[in-house]
Order: structure tokens, then C-alpha cells, then sequence
């Protein structure tokens, strides 16, 4: 066998054995770079007489191409075998089970859907929404609001008191959010047009009753606003509350010390194997309550009645949320239990509005 022959065969035996890309380049070197071994054939070739180089200069250019094949071969041969590897390494087992994502096993608590609903509908006609705080002043929950001091009224709503204060007077946590209507009218001119919802307490517990609740209130103090309005106004909410065409209400005659006239309002509905129906059948569901604002509560305002006159409404919101979705026990908005909410939560992202459906 000739010197080229050996040394091809060498070389391409050390080809064929480099295990990876690091050990080609090494054989590549030692053949083909500046000091390989075919680099100095090739520099035989300037002292060869012209015969010599014809016989032998194709010899040692054949071998110099067809050693640079073998390597790009192996290079491929090589990088196709890192990629299987890496491929058999990072598997992805598809029957693994997907954990979701926040955004999917969150879920909004239905009391701050409902709110966020009716927010959106009373926003919808006009009325801008308005807080107060929880705790609160006799004054603002019971004094300003015509309950005269020691009127059985203020007995009908079991009052959490705070320890009185040195001068004899006691905060309170609201009963209601009437006092939100003070507030409001102590700091605003007419007109107003407001909802107020929030979280009230009174000491009650029962399968319709908790201690802390939220209501909504409503109000409207302009010059000309009558109870016409106020019944359009309610009838409106309960069709698109309700997402019902029709709904019959009911308004009778009741007693509030805040307004006068006072009524209550019920909501036809048909009870049907523990489910509840409305705009059908022959039974009446108490909602709110609502009147007229007595002209003393608009005098304790700094509102003259003379010149003004509105309305004013106060609906229990986990009431009205338990007849829409179909909760019978009101103690289960409040106990926090995880099962309970993703059975009647709401997935976050589906924020009510009227145009894309309130409860879609
Ligand atoms: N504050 C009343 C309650 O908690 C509800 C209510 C009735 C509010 C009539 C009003 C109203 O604004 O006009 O029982």
C-alpha cells in the first residue's frame, strides 16, 4: 500500500471513530490545517519535477477531497446524533395533566359579581357610585336620618355598638347604608344621582339572615324627581338584573323613619321545586325598601326641602343574588369554602356588561 493510501485510511479510520464534534475538528487539524499531514504533502508538490506532479499531484488532491467529504459527512453525522439525543431527553409526557392557570381555578366570589353587575346597570342610567366607611356614627346612621333619639325604630336593627367614648357617644358599625345618603349630601349639591353598595351588619344569624350583608342603596335629589321615576327606574333594574323581559313589582305601603312616603317593593315570582321563576306565576318576593326622602333628613343635610325633593331605595344585594343564581343559604356566601365557590364563582376575565350579558 502507498504512503497516501495508509495515510488515507488512517485518517479516515480516526474520522469514523471521533465521537463528537470537538474530536472531528481535532482529526481536521491534524490532516488539513496549517501543520496537518495532507497540508504537507501538498507542499511536496512545489519541488516535484513536472511529471512527478502530474502523476502525483491528482493523488494527493483526490485525497485532500475526499477527506474533506468525510469529515462534513461525520460533522452532519454528528449533529444529527447531539439533536436525537436532545429530542430523546426533553419528552414531553402529552397524559400528564395540565395544571391550569390562575386566571382559570380563580374565581370571583358572586357578592362582588353581583355588585360589579348592578354597578354596571345603574351606571348605565346615569349614577355614579359612592362609599362610606364601615363604622360609623350614630349620627350619620340613625340622628340625621330622622331616627329621633330613643325611637323604636332604632331597636328594629339590632346594632353592633362600639364601648362608649368618654362623652357618652358610641360608634357603631352601620346597619344599614343609609348613612351614605348623609355623607353624600353633605358633600355634594343637588343634582345627585348615586348607588352606594357596601357591607352591613346586624346581630342576626339565620338561614336568610348573617351578620355582616351588603346592600345597595340608591339616591336622587334633584328639583322635580317623583316616585314615577323611582319605579322606572326600579323596573328597568330588575329586567336587566333579572335578564327577564317583564317583571311585575309590587309597591305597598311600609314605614321608614328616612322617607315619606315609604314603601316596599316585592317581585312576582313563581317558587317551583326550590327554584324561583320571575315575570311568571302568582307568588311575591320581598327586594327593597324605598320612598320619598323626608324633608327633615334633606333639613339635617344642609339640603332645603323647599327647593329640593328625590328618592331613595335600599336593596339587600346577597338577597338579590341569592334569588339569581339559585343559592338557598345565605350563611355559605361567607364561610369561605373553596368547594362552594368554584361550584357558583365566576371565571375572572368575565366581567359583566350589558352589551356582553351580565352573568354570560
Ligand atoms: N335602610 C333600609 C334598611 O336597611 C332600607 C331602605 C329603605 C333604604 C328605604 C332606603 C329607603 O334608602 O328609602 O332596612
Amino acid at each position: 500500500m502507498s504512503d497516501i493510501e495508509t495515510l488515507e485510511q488512517d485518517i479516515v479510520s480516526a474520522v469514523a471513530s471521533a465521537g463528537d464534534e470537538a474530536s472531528l475538528e481535532a482529526v481536521r487539524v491534524g490532516a488539513l490545517g496549517k501543520k496537518g499531514s495532507i497540508s504537507a504533502l501538498l507542499a511536496t508538490l512545489g519541488k516535484m519535477s513536472p511529471e512527478e506532479r502530474r502523476t502525483e499531484g491528482p493523488k494527493i488532491n483526490g485525497l485532500k477531497d475526499r477527506v474533506t467529504a468525510a469529515i462534513a459527512a461525520r460533522r452532519e453525522a454528528l449533529k444529527d446524533a447531539a439533536l436525537n439525543a436532545r429530542l430523546n431527553s426533553e419528552t414531553v409526557d402529552v397524559t400528564l395533566p395540565v395544571r391550569e392557570a390562575p386566571t382559570e381555578t380563580g374565581r370571583v366570589h358572586p357578592i362582588s359579581q353581583v355588585i360589579d353587575e348592578l354597578t354596571a346597570i345603574f351606571a348605565e342610567m346615569g349614577f355614579a357610585v359612592a362609599e362610606g366607611p364601615d363604622i360609623e356614627t350614630d349620627d350619620y346612621n340613625f340622628t340625621r336620618l330622622n331616627f329621633p333619639v330613643g325611637h323604636p325604630a332604632r331597636e328594629m336593627h339590632d346594632t353592633f355598638f362600639f364601648n362608649p367614648k368618654p362623652d357618652g357617644s358610641r360608634l357603631l358599625l352601620r346597619t344599614h347604608t343609609s348613612p351614605v345618603q348623609v355623607r353624600t349630601m353633605l358633600a355634594k349639591a343637588p343634582p345627585i344621582r348615586v348607588i352606594c353598595p357596601g357591607r352591613t351588619y346586624r346581630c342576626d344569624s339565620d338561614q336568610t339572615h348573617t351578620p355582616m350583608f351588603h346592600q345597595v342603596e340608591g339616591l336622587v335629589i334633584d328639583k322635580q324627581s317623583h316616585l314615577g321615576h323611582l319605579k322606572w327606574i326600579l323596573e328597568e333594574f330588575c329586567k336587566a338584573f333579572f335578564e327577564v323581559d317583564n317583571v311585575k313589582m309590587r309597591f305597598r305601603p311600609s314605614f321608614f323613619p328616612f322617607t315619606e312616603p315609604s314603601m316596599e317593593v316585592d317581585i312576582q315570582c313563581r317558587r317551583d321545586k326550590g327554584e324561583i321563576r320571575f315575570g311568571e306565576g302568582e307568588d311575591w318576593l320581598e327586594i327593597l325598601g324605598c320612598g320619598m326622602v323626608h324633608p327633615n333628613v334633606l333639613k339635617n343635610c344642609g339640603i332645603d326641602p323647599d327647593e329640593y325633593q328625590g328618592f331613595a331605595w335600599g336593596m339587600g344585594i346577597d338577597r338579590i343574588a341569592m334569588l339569581k343564581y339559585g343559592m338557598n343559604d345565605l350563611r355559605a356566601f361567607f364561610e369561605a369554602d373553596v368547594r362552594w365557590l368554584s361550584h357558583y364563582g365566576f371565571r375572572p376575565l368575565d366581567l359583566p356588561t350589558l352589551a356582553g350579558g351580565l352573568s354570560a
